[in-house]
């Protein structure tokens, strides 16, 4: 009985939270060692979504090392309101005014891959569509009644459905790398971390059987 009890409060909250998510997420191609990948997610976030939303937690001097551009290119392509390569990237946007014309000021976007997840966001900004009902003309799949103006529509006829998708995901990469801008770090020192405790191991074993030689 108690077995049924516990099985019962551990299936039935998972069921109910995850009937809710019927949508089908559209997987993103992440990549935060492909430097052209991200290059091209960074033009396009500081030309298309940067004058409505800040990554205040990312520095352009940090955008810079890391994706291997120079700090001329990103003064003339990225920072759009300050002078500081050391500075955050702030919007521009005076928040109660975005309030008034979206009804929601943008949020941040330093973390919002990992707030949302890498498919989730990759699906949305390809999930746009048509919607006379709302007020900027546009609704979108994943995200229903979407403040947002449909910022991609001209790339997407510009591009095509194929290459506007292949943007989308660079966009996508690029801003999964802002929300973990060590991943690529991280990853390689726990490799290092890894084969330092396997050679660890050597001495400590033979000091165990040191030590319990005479014991038996
Ligand atoms: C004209 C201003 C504007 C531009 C440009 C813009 N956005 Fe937005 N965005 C908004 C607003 C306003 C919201 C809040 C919508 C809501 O909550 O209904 C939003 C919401 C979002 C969300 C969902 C946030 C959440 O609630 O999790 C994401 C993701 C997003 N924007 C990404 C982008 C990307 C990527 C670009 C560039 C391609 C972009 N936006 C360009 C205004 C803008």
């Amino acid at each position: 009985m108690k077995k049924i009890l516990v099985f019962l409060l551990m299936v039935v909250p998972s069921l109910v939270l995850a009937s809710g998510d019927s949508i089908k997420l559209e997987h993103a191609q992440i990549d935060a060692t492909d430097l052209e990948s991200l290059k091209r997610g960074a033009d396009l976030f500081y030309a298309q979504c940067a004058g409505c939303h800040s990554t205040k937690y990312v520095r352009y001097e940090r955008i810079a090392k890391d994706l291997n551009l120079s700090e001329a290119y990103v003064k003339e392509n990225y920072m759009l309101n300050t002078e500081v390569i050391g500075s955050t990237a702030l919007s521009s946007m005076p928040a109660d005014l975005a309030k008034k014309w979206f009804g929601t000021p943008p949020p941040d976007m330093s973390l919002e891959a990992r707030l949302r997840g890498n498919d989730w966001l990759y699906s949305y900004l390809i999930g746009f569509y048509e919607d006379e009902s709302r007020p900027f003309g546009y609704n979108n799949h994943v995200f229903r009644d979407v403040g947002m103006p449909n910022v991609l529509a001209g790339l997407k006829e510009d591009l095509g459905e194929e290459k506007f998708k292949a943007a989308a995901n660079d966009l996508t990469n690029y801003m999964a790398y802002v929300a973990d801008p060590v991943k690529v770090e991280r990853e390689a020192l726990g490799i290092k971390v890894i084969i330092f405790l396997l050679i660890l191991l050597i001495p400590a074993y033979l000091l165990k059987v040191e030590y319990w030689k005479d014991v038996h």
